[in-house]
């Protein structure tokens, strides 16, 4: 019996779960999914499993990204980047609806299928209709030789290790590490991002594993906070641009494995019916980062305390306008807002890790869930 607790915390590195050994993993696994990808000094990115397919990329019309769950979150945060940098239309698709909505594909299109496990029955069935119609399928997975990658035209692998905790999280910073990568190789394949500025955000993207390092340091006073809002019953993740993919991976991690009813929202769309909802009992985490739609966001602070809510924001270090009105701040490095979803994505890991272990859930098995649904 101590031999089995020995030999398990050896397994989990010294740490209480799989899930916190691999939140702390992240600096490690999105380097690996960066090596032998990027060259800052010569502004290029090289991805293999894309350059065999340059040409159907270089002319497409369209791209579909199909995924489930944490895997549709990065989809997200990919049709954002893909369209800013290479101006390509993207559409996320749900894999469960799509595969049955009977949906328009020619040959003309790229689907990118994303899935950690590879194994995803509703990801695997949407990338058979798409095939059949005659799409070219770019798979990222995170399971070298699992399924969908045997069933995927080519590919690019996330590199992340495995990923045992069922809420995912390196997996998922390592999605969007790709989907980044994708979205720059697009763009220097159309030439709608210059040399010089490819080599500045790659020389940035080079960096974020040190930021992501940084960005983990907040783990103590996130364990704090944690203890304030563990006894919600609910609790709202607002963010706008890129910041609301983030809130719907955040709202999610709370969700399976706290049990914490939670829900992310785009934040200016809470005045049309949400906001109803605000009020002493209910916790706002905000992505309230340094991007385009700060102020924006800053508005939105102001309308939920308005109503008593209380609000925990997550802000670029050094902020001092949004401490002025939220009542928790959380301070992750500042950094381009191409690269803010990896980082902003740390502080709402760990915050749903801790609630969850303060409510004594089973943080790596949590009930009811499975690490890869391969049923529908
Ligand atoms: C994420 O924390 C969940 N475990 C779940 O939503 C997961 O992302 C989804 O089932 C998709 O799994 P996949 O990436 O292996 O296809």
């Amino acid at each position: 019996q101590e031999l089995n607790l020995k030999l398990e915390m050896l397994e989990k590195g010294g740490y209480d779960h799989f899930m916190l050994k691999e939140i702390y993993e992240q600096p490690r696994s999105v380097r690996d999914c960066l090596r032998g990808r990027i060259y800052p000094n010569e502004g290029r990115v090289q991805l293999g499993g894309i350059s065999e397919f340059a040409h159907k990329l270089k002319n497409v019309d369209r791209i579909i990204i199909v995924a489930c769950g944490t895997s549709w979150h990065a989809g997200l945060v990919g049709e954002y980047l893909i369209e800013e940098y290479s101006r390509i239309p993207v559409e996320v698709e749900y894999a469960s609806e799509f595969r049955y909505r009977n949906p328009i594909i020619t040959e003309k299109d790229v689907v990118i299928a994303i899935s950690q496990s590879g194994e995803t029955a509703d990801t695997m069935a949407a990338i058979e209709m798409a095939k059949e119609k005659g799409a070219t399928i770019f798979g990222v997975c995170n399971v070298v030789g699992a399924s969908i990658p045997r069933l995927t035209h080519a590919g690019a692998y996330t590199h992340a290790g495995p990923e045992i905790g069922v809420a995912s999280t390196k997996a998922f910073t390592a999605q969007v590490t790709v989907l980044t990568l994708i979205a720059f190789h697009l763009a220097q394949q159309k030439g709608t991002l210059t040399s010089s500025k490819l080599t500045e955000l790659l020389t940035e993207l080079d960096n974020i594993p040190q930021k992501i390092e940084k960005a983990l340091q907040s783990e103590g006073l996130i364990k704090e906070i944690s203890a304030k809002f563990k006894d919600s019953r609910n609790c709202l993740f607002l963010g706008r641009g890129s910041g609301f993919p983030v809130a719907l991976e955040g709202a999610l991690k709370l969700k399976e494995i706290s049990y914490i009813h939670a829900e992310g929202y785009p934040a200016a769309e809470m005045k049309h019916g949400p906001i109803a909802l605000i009020d002493e009992e209910m916790p706002v985490v905000v992505i309230a980062t340094k991007n385009s739609s700060y102020e924006k966001v800053i508005s939105n602070i102001q309308e939920v305390k308005a109503r008593k809510g209380i609000v925990l924001a997550i802000v670029t270090e050094g902020d001092t306008e949004v401490r002025k009105m939220a009542d928790y701040c959380i301070e992750i490095p500042d950094a381009s807002e191409a690269f803010l979803p990896l980082l902003a994505t740390i502080p709402l890991q760990l915050l749903s890790y801790h609630i969850a272990v303060m409510r004594g859930c089973n943080v790596d098995q949590p009930r009811n869930l499975a690490k890869s649904v391969t049923v529908e």
